[in-house]
């Protein structure tokens, strides 16, 4: 809801407000933006900035001696007139000015928000958001600025953009254009971010923010998986349940910048937006420069309440389309299974193990296409290897129909091999400046999507491609990063929109074969997470969270991205030991037991698997299923990060608790006792609380049992550990389990190695 009143604007969701005002000067001062309050008479008083001196700053102007800009908490600040503390807007005029000072015009208020088509956008109906646009103009030239602020009221969140218009007579260059700006009143906050690097993305890093300016940001073209553009600021005393908590994401997928800043007057700023080191946007005169949009929640109960608001609003106004809180199917995947090394026959026997364990969805990876024998060649030529699959892939997918699974493909459209007939024939739609060597990673070039015509013959072929083969999934990966940055686009008028320019245009690629083929579900991935970002979440419906599918390094992996994004969004894969990234021996049910909080998927040959294996891995689909609406849809909360990790989601009805305890180093003679507590435990209910029943590989163990057994070569029964308890004591005391030692083995002993873990169902008593 938003509420207007005397230059007042109060914007409420349903558990916070965001308040700022329109001062004597025309600048727009932020106020509140926290747990939500009512106003009364005699509020405003207590509320307004009472403009203490900033001694040795310059003053508005001579009519506003107190107002100095360098000490006001603003909603869009600019350069030029006092503020010395980084801009949110820059502008080049008139070959080199760039003080710019915008002051308010007018206000409107409008019920909903459309996505507009072809556009990374949110949206939501006129019963779920209220929009507000605030235009500003500069106080001399003719240039306006309207800053856009969207209420989404269940989720908490509020959507903030820009949009610079030049209505004067000459062109003018946008330096930048953020898409948010919000200046809070003290520096009492810790940022946390979210950073890493192929294979070990989103690795959580909290510091305590301290005067000057700490940055987030990409520079390589694609979101990144060095510093997504999710960030925290968290009261110092805030943990994952308690305290005092601001999120902040963009919804965009290429080089962006957050910059978290501590003034010499002790305020902070947070900004967001397209990365401004790299942007110069020649905005010629009648023309508009849109932000994209940004996201924001406030929550006063920790990191697990923002991220529950995140995880709402992307399910209901990031997400679209058919699989739209739709159960997302259970996958087997030929890359770690195969890699580039397969015919039909063999991917014919994987599909018919795959299904006679109960997967629902068959995804042919790399290696279909062309002559695409290893990574040297070929991406750009989007048809079946004669060689490989000589029936074809309308047949192919016919026949893994057939067996009662769809059909997935994975391309890479934006991307080309130089030994390619597609390279032969377009040398030049390739990112290469000339006369300079361009850089290469994987023996790819980057197509240049800012030209029409190259995404058109990428829509026409793909297009092609998805009809012919009946193909309802689709793996759309992208796999360097970016270099040489040219283009012979004319609509480009200066390289530094290209970047921009080229995440409009995948967007726009991608949206029209979205409409042409509503029913698909569309995978994104970039190596894993470089690209996991809610920019392309408005593109596909979930993501490849990471190619590291180490079931360890995946807590921190899933984690990390949990805090902004939900678990439909992240694909998890069970993958085969050693794994192929960190070589750890890992259980397979514990493998299972971190994947199964996403939407899960198997990605190893199951035809090399023994029958014990196989067994286990029908067990763990048939329990995924039974519960699958809670894994993806339900409220997934971080509850304890250490030796032992917890994890948990609750089904949207609250009747069920699924619990993670995964340890990930079994110590002998250990010194606590393991306990579950699950705080998200209704005090008025009881509960069953049992593990899920798992198969315990006699390898796994050493030590006196572990020889008798495996010399039976035979699985373990699984200890019997079942409670009937109370709300209360679940959610304050927790259970104590028994202990996990082999020395003196019984039937509740847990049998734990490295990486054990256990999956607790926790179920209300009708
Ligand atoms: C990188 C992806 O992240 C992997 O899952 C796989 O699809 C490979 N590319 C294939 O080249």
């Amino acid at each position: 809801m938003i509420n207007v009143q005397r230059h007042l604007f109060k914007l409420d969701t349903t558990n916070t407000s965001y308040i700022f005002h329109v001062d004597e000067s025309g600048h727009l001062e932020h106020v509140y933006y926290g747990h939500r309050i009512e106003l009364a008479d005699g509020d405003w008083d207590a509320l307004r900035d009472k403009h203490p001196a900033a001694h040795d700053c310059p003053s508005y102007s001579e009519d506003f001696p107190e107002i100095k800009m360098e000490n006001l908490a603003l909603e869009v600040s600019t350069e030029g007139k006092g503020d010395y503390r980084v801009p949110m807007v820059q502008a080049e005029y008139n070959g080199g000015y760039t003080t710019l000072d915008f002051v308010y015009q007018h206000s409107q208020i409008t019920k909903g928000k459309q996505a507009e088509a072809g556009k990374a956008q949110a949206y939501g109906s006129a019963d779920q958001c209220t929009t507000l646009t605030v235009t500003l103009k500069d106080t001399v030239l003719d240039i306006s600025l309207t800053l856009t602020y969207v209420t989404f009221d269940a989720s908490d969140v509020i959507l903030r953009s820009a949009a610079i218009t030049n209505k004067t007579e000459h062109h003018l260059y946008v330096h930048k254009l953020d898409s948010l700006q919000l200046d809070l009143e003290d520096d009492r906050w810790d940022l946390v971010t979210f950073d890493g690097a192929w294979g070990r993305e989103k690795q959580a890093h909290r510091r305590r923010l301290a005067p000057g300016t700490h940055v987030n940001e990409s520079r390589s073209g694609v979101s990144s998986a060095d510093h997504n553009p999710l960030v925290f600021l968290a009261r110092p005393e805030a943990t994952q349940r308690h305290g005092e908590v601001i999120g902040c994401n963009l919804i965009f997928s290429g080089n962006h910048k957050e910059e978290a800043e501590v003034s010499p007057f002790g305020k902070t700023r947070l900004l967001t937006g397209v990365n401004s080191s790299l942007l110069r946007w020649k905005l010629a005169a009648g023309a508009t420069l849109a932000s994209p949009e940004a996201v924001l929640t406030w929550s006063g109960e920790g990191f697990n309440g923002a991220s529950d608001h995140f995880a709402r609003f992307v399910n209901d106004h990031i997400i679209r389309g058919t699989w739209k809180w739709r159960e997302r199917p259970v996958q087997i995947n030929t890359w770690e299974a195969f890699r580039f090394d397969f015919d039909e026959g063999k991917l014919l026997n994987l599909a018919r193990h795959a299904a006679s364990l109960g997967v629902e969805l068959f995804v042919l990876d790399d290696g279909w296409f062309a002559s695409r024998n290893d990574d040297t060649s070929s991406l750009g030529d989007w048809y079946a290897n004669p060689q490989k699959i000589p029936s074809g892939l309308a047949s192919l997918s016919t026949r893994i129909h057939a067996m009662g699974m769809m059909f997935g493909l994975w391309v890479e459209p934006e991307m080309v091999n130089r030994q390619s007939q597609l390279y032969l024939k377009h040398p030049d739609w390739v990112l290469a400046l000339p006369r300079r060597v361009p850089a290469v990673q994987r023996h790819q070039y980057i197509l240049d999507l800012t030209r029409d015509d190259v995404r058109s013959y990428l829509y026409d072929t793909l297009s092609r491609l998805l009809k012919d083969a009946e193909v309802n999934y689709v793996k759309w990966d992208m796999n360097r990063l970016f270099s040489d940055l040219y283009t012979e686009n004319e609509q480009v008028k200066h390289m530094g929109e290209f970047s921009w320019r080229y995440v409009d245009g995948l967007y726009d690629l991608v949206g029209k074969l979205r409409a042409a083929f509503p029913n698909v579900l569309f995978e994104g991935c970039s190596s894993g997470g470089q690209r996991y970002d809610l920019g392309m979440l408005c593109c596909f419906d979930q993501i490849w969270t990471s190619d590291n599918t180490d079931a360890r390094s995946r807590l921190a992996i899933q984690e990390g991205t949990s805090y902004g994004y939900p678990p439909s969004t992240m694909d998890c894969h069970v993958s085969a030991v050693p794994n192929n990234q960190t070589l750890r021996t890992t259980p397979l049910e514990s493998r299972f037991n971190v994947a199964a909080f996403g939407t899960l998927g198997y990605e190893l040959d199951l035809t090399a698997l023994g029958r014990e294996e196989r067994e286990a891995i029908a067990a763990q689909i048939e329990f995924y299923k039974t519960l699958r609406s809670t894994f993806q849809y339900g409220t997934f909360h971080r509850q304890q990060d250490g030796n032992v990790v917890q994890w948990d989601v609750q089904s949207q009805d609250k009747e069920t608790i699924i619990v993670l305890w995964y340890l990930k180093e079994n110590q002998a003679n250990y010194a606590q006792n393991d306990i579950l507590l699950v705080p998200e435990a209704d005090e008025r209910a009881v509960y069953d609380v049992f593990p899920r029943q798992q198969y315990l590989a006699p390898t796994m163990l050493d030590g006196h049992t572990a020889r008798t057994i495996h010399a039976k070569r035979e699985s373990l029964p699984m200890e019997c550990e079942h409670y009937t308890v109370s709300g209360g004591v679940l959610k304050y005391a927790g259970i104590k389990l028994h202990g996990r030692c082999l020395k003196d083995y019984d039937a509740q002993t847990r049998i734990m190695s490295d990486d054990g873990s256990r999956m607790y169902v926790v179920k209300k008593r009708g």
